[in-house]
């Protein structure tokens, strides 16, 4: 499948969050010189950053199998048995959105990840007893896109937490002129550096951008990416030169036409708009955060001045604002 073969399969192909890379290579390469599995990692960020990647990678280097799931998939205590105790030493369990698991899946979680043993009881009643069942040493590598989503205990039981950054358009364009490579698709400096600017700092959408550019240029062009058939084709996307899509417009427009430009809570934003709280939280804010169109404060979101002349919008000074 073409999107498995453009992810990187070894830390060195990986580009980009250099800090979580070079502590990550540390801690591989120090369990590795023990012959231990590595300890619990937690990864969080928002979506397409990697974490599923850097999971296949850090299993890679281990040089062990990986088991992937998602807290939604493990309804039952007995699923989560069901999975520890296939495993083999040393391997990695991936659980993505490890948010979701339900308390009764977390309870059991606790010892596994800890004493590396599952406790069972059997029987009701007076009779009931405890079994302790001895699994093999693994890596729980667990992925989220807030840290503070996870329950403390469950997350005080990661020894590595890394938080994956949105990238920078240089590392998106490395990322793009990779993947052009790998696609076999010619690409020069200018068309991957367009392409990279408008990915919401994110390779998974990257990706995405650079193979429907290149159906454009085989359809429209003559197979080469040039900055004017990267140009045209992402006009007809409908991704605006910074990256902003219509839910991204709808949000800030939304939040000035609605609310004055803010300051206005994330639950009424969210009604008001008719996306998901969670989705306007991981996903939309960060991005209008970075490109530094939206600020934080205690009292709510506000949409700042370059926001507004992005949209061609007319700015003012509200009385009470603070500068
Ligand atoms: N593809 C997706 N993410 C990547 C990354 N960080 N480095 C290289 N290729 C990628």
């Amino acid at each position: 499948e073409v999107e498995g073969s453009l992810r990187p399969k070894s830390l060195k192909e990986y580009i980009g969050q250099d800090k979580v890379k070079d502590k990550l290579k540390i801690f591989i390469d120090a369990a590795k010189m023990r012959g231990e599995a590595l300890d619990h990692v937690l990864l969080y960020g928002p979506p397409g950053l990697g974490k599923t990647t850097l999971s296949n990678i850090i299993a890679n280097e281990m040089g062990v199998n990986i088991r992937i799931t998602s807290g939604p998939a493990i309804e039952r205590p007995g699923d989560l048995a069901a999975i520890l105790t296939n495993l083999m030493e040393n391997d990695v369990l991936f659980i993505d959105e490890i948010h979701r698991l339900s308390r009764s899946v977390e309870e059991v979680l606790y010892p596994s990840m800890e004493d590396y043993a599952l406790d069972i009881i059997i029987g009701k009643g007076p009779s009931a007893r405890s079994v302790r069942i001895e699994l093999p040493k693994f890596t729980l590598i667990g992925a989220t896109t807030r840290a503070g989503m996870l329950t403390s205990p469950l997350r005080d039981r990661f020894g590595v937490i890394c938080k994956l950054d949105l990238y920078d358009n240089k590392d998106l364009k490395t990322i793009v002129k990779r993947s052009a490579k790998l696609l076999d698709v010619p690409i020069n400096d200018q068309a991957a550096l367009e392409i990279a600017k408008r990915s919401r700092g994110t390779p998974r959408i990257v990706n995405r951008l650079l193979k429907r550019v290149r159906d454009f240029a085989q359809v429209i062009g003559d197979g080469k990416i040039t900055l004017d058939i990267a140009k045209n084709a992402l006009k007809m996307l409908e991704v605006d030169d910074l990256g902003l899509d219509g839910v991204d417009r709808k949000i800030l427009i939304t939040m000035i036409e609605k609310f004055d430009g803010g300051p206005v809570g994330l639950d009424t934003l969210a009604a008001s708009t008719g996306e998901e709280k969670n989705t306007v939280e991981d996903v939309i804010e960060p991005f209008l955060l970075q490109l530094g169109f939206i600020k934080r404060t205690p009292r709510g979101r506000i949409v700042t001045q370059n926001a507004y002349e992005h949209l061609g919008l007319e700015y003012y000074q509200k009385d009470g604002d603070v500068k």
